[in-house]
Protein backbone atom coordinates (compact mmCIF):
# COMPACT_ATOMS: atom_id res chain seq x y z
CA UNK A 1 0.00 0.00 0.00
CA UNK A 2 1.42 3.71 -1.24
CA UNK A 3 1.10 6.45 1.30
CA UNK A 4 1.25 9.76 1.13
CA UNK A 5 3.86 12.29 2.26
CA UNK A 6 3.19 13.59 5.98
CA UNK A 7 1.69 17.16 5.38
CA UNK A 8 3.03 19.73 7.41
CA UNK A 9 0.58 21.24 9.83
CA UNK A 10 2.67 24.54 9.17
CA UNK A 11 0.17 27.75 10.36
CA UNK A 12 -2.73 25.01 11.20
CA UNK A 13 -4.61 25.81 14.52
CA UNK A 14 -5.99 22.25 16.28
CA UNK A 15 -7.94 22.27 18.97
CA UNK A 16 -7.13 19.09 20.77
CA UNK A 17 -9.97 17.50 23.60
CA UNK A 18 -8.70 15.84 26.49
CA UNK A 19 -5.43 17.30 25.32
CA UNK A 20 -3.99 17.21 29.16
CA UNK A 21 -2.86 13.67 29.49
CA UNK A 22 -2.30 10.15 27.70
CA UNK A 23 -3.38 10.37 23.61
CA UNK A 24 -4.47 14.24 24.10
CA UNK A 25 -0.91 15.13 25.23
CA UNK A 26 0.89 12.92 23.10
CA UNK A 27 -1.27 14.06 19.98
CA UNK A 28 -0.58 17.80 21.21
CA UNK A 29 2.93 17.04 20.90
CA UNK A 30 2.76 15.52 17.63
CA UNK A 31 1.00 18.54 16.28
CA UNK A 32 3.27 21.29 17.56
CA UNK A 33 6.18 19.08 16.29
CA UNK A 34 4.94 19.21 12.67
CA UNK A 35 3.88 23.01 13.01
CA UNK A 36 0.77 23.65 14.27
CA UNK A 37 -0.60 25.72 17.00
CA UNK A 38 -2.58 24.09 19.44
CA UNK A 39 -5.36 24.75 22.08
CA UNK A 40 -6.13 21.75 24.80
CA UNK A 41 -9.53 21.68 26.25
CA UNK A 42 -10.25 19.24 29.38
CA UNK A 43 -12.30 19.20 32.18
CA UNK A 44 -9.02 18.06 34.60
CA UNK A 45 -7.62 21.80 35.77
CA UNK A 46 -4.94 20.77 37.09
CA UNK A 47 -3.02 18.31 34.31
CA UNK A 48 -4.67 20.95 31.81
CA UNK A 49 -2.28 23.91 33.45
CA UNK A 50 0.30 21.61 33.55
CA UNK A 51 0.17 20.49 30.33
CA UNK A 52 -0.09 23.99 28.85
CA UNK A 53 3.06 24.82 30.89
CA UNK A 54 4.93 22.06 29.95
CA UNK A 55 3.90 22.57 25.79
CA UNK A 56 3.34 25.97 26.08
CA UNK A 57 -0.12 25.68 24.47
CA UNK A 58 -3.71 27.61 25.46
CA UNK A 59 -5.63 25.93 27.59
CA UNK A 60 -9.68 25.70 28.20
CA UNK A 61 -10.75 24.58 30.92
CA UNK A 62 -14.64 22.82 30.60
CA UNK A 63 -16.80 19.72 29.70
CA UNK A 64 -16.88 18.73 26.24
CA UNK A 65 -20.08 16.77 27.10
CA UNK A 66 -21.58 20.54 27.05
CA UNK A 67 -22.84 21.38 23.86
CA UNK A 68 -23.14 25.10 24.70
CA UNK A 69 -19.38 25.23 25.64
CA UNK A 70 -18.17 23.42 23.01
CA UNK A 71 -19.72 25.72 20.92
CA UNK A 72 -18.42 28.29 22.37
CA UNK A 73 -14.73 26.78 22.89
CA UNK A 74 -15.21 26.77 18.89
CA UNK A 75 -16.38 30.57 18.83
CA UNK A 76 -13.45 31.69 20.76
CA UNK A 77 -10.67 29.59 19.35
CA UNK A 78 -11.80 30.77 15.30
CA UNK A 79 -12.03 34.75 16.82
CA UNK A 80 -8.62 34.56 18.65
CA UNK A 81 -6.62 32.39 15.90
CA UNK A 82 -8.87 33.01 12.71
CA UNK A 83 -9.31 29.33 11.96
CA UNK A 84 -9.82 26.05 13.19
CA UNK A 85 -7.91 23.46 11.31
CA UNK A 86 -8.12 20.66 12.89
CA UNK A 87 -10.42 19.26 15.31
CA UNK A 88 -9.25 16.27 17.34
CA UNK A 89 -12.45 14.82 19.57
CA UNK A 90 -10.53 12.71 21.66
CA UNK A 91 -12.02 13.35 24.93
CA UNK A 92 -15.35 12.24 26.60
CA UNK A 93 -15.32 8.58 24.51
CA UNK A 94 -15.91 5.60 26.12
CA UNK A 95 -14.63 2.73 24.21
CA UNK A 96 -16.58 -0.46 25.75
CA UNK A 97 -15.87 -2.66 23.11
CA UNK A 98 -13.01 -5.11 23.22
CA UNK A 99 -10.20 -3.97 19.51
CA UNK A 100 -10.55 -7.71 18.90
CA UNK A 101 -14.28 -7.62 19.03
CA UNK A 102 -14.55 -5.47 15.86
CA UNK A 103 -15.37 -7.32 13.09
CA UNK A 104 -12.89 -7.51 9.82
CA UNK A 105 -15.11 -6.22 6.91
CA UNK A 106 -16.09 -3.38 9.13
CA UNK A 107 -12.51 -2.61 9.18
CA UNK A 108 -11.46 -3.62 5.36
CA UNK A 109 -14.70 -1.21 4.28
CA UNK A 110 -12.98 1.89 4.97
CA UNK A 111 -11.19 2.48 0.68
CA UNK A 112 -7.90 3.92 1.75
CA UNK A 113 -8.01 5.67 -1.94
CA UNK A 114 -10.83 7.79 -0.85
CA UNK A 115 -9.45 8.47 2.47
CA UNK A 116 -6.34 9.57 0.39
CA UNK A 117 -9.15 11.65 -2.08
CA UNK A 118 -10.33 13.34 0.82
CA UNK A 119 -7.19 14.11 2.51
CA UNK A 120 -6.07 15.24 -1.00
CA UNK A 121 -8.42 18.02 -1.10
CA UNK A 122 -6.78 20.29 1.73
CA UNK A 123 -3.73 21.35 1.00
N1 LIG B 1 -5.85 4.28 25.71
C1 LIG B 1 -6.46 3.38 24.96
O1 LIG B 1 -5.99 2.23 24.78
C2 LIG B 1 -7.77 3.70 24.26
C3 LIG B 1 -8.36 2.76 23.44
C4 LIG B 1 -9.55 3.06 22.78
C5 LIG B 1 -10.13 4.29 22.96
N2 LIG B 1 -9.54 5.19 23.78
C6 LIG B 1 -10.20 6.48 23.94
O2 LIG B 1 -9.29 7.52 23.57
C7 LIG B 1 -9.51 8.64 24.41
C8 LIG B 1 -8.22 9.04 25.12
O3 LIG B 1 -7.71 7.94 25.81
P1 LIG B 1 -6.56 8.12 26.88
O4 LIG B 1 -6.05 6.76 27.18
O5 LIG B 1 -5.60 9.17 26.45
O6 LIG B 1 -7.44 8.62 28.13
P2 LIG B 1 -6.96 9.45 29.42
O7 LIG B 1 -7.98 9.14 30.48
O8 LIG B 1 -5.51 9.24 29.74
O9 LIG B 1 -7.12 10.96 28.97
C9 LIG B 1 -8.39 11.49 28.68
C10 LIG B 1 -8.35 13.00 28.90
O10 LIG B 1 -9.64 13.48 28.57
C11 LIG B 1 -10.10 14.32 29.63
N3 LIG B 1 -11.56 14.26 29.66
C12 LIG B 1 -12.32 13.19 29.96
N4 LIG B 1 -13.61 13.50 29.89
C13 LIG B 1 -13.67 14.81 29.55
C14 LIG B 1 -14.74 15.71 29.33
N5 LIG B 1 -16.01 15.32 29.46
N6 LIG B 1 -14.45 16.98 28.98
C15 LIG B 1 -13.18 17.39 28.82
N7 LIG B 1 -12.12 16.57 29.02
C16 LIG B 1 -12.36 15.30 29.38
C17 LIG B 1 -9.47 13.77 30.89
O11 LIG B 1 -9.42 14.73 31.93
C18 LIG B 1 -8.09 13.37 30.36
O12 LIG B 1 -7.16 14.43 30.45
C19 LIG B 1 -10.59 8.25 25.41
O13 LIG B 1 -11.80 8.76 24.94
C20 LIG B 1 -10.58 6.74 25.37
O14 LIG B 1 -11.86 6.22 25.67
C21 LIG B 1 -8.38 4.92 24.42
Amino acid sequence: MQYSPPTSLDGRVAVVTGGARGIGFETTKAFLENGAKVVIVDIDMENGHATSKELGVEFIHGDVTDAKFVAKVATDVQERYGRIDVAFNNAGIECRRRALDWRVPRIAAVDPDEISKIAGRRK
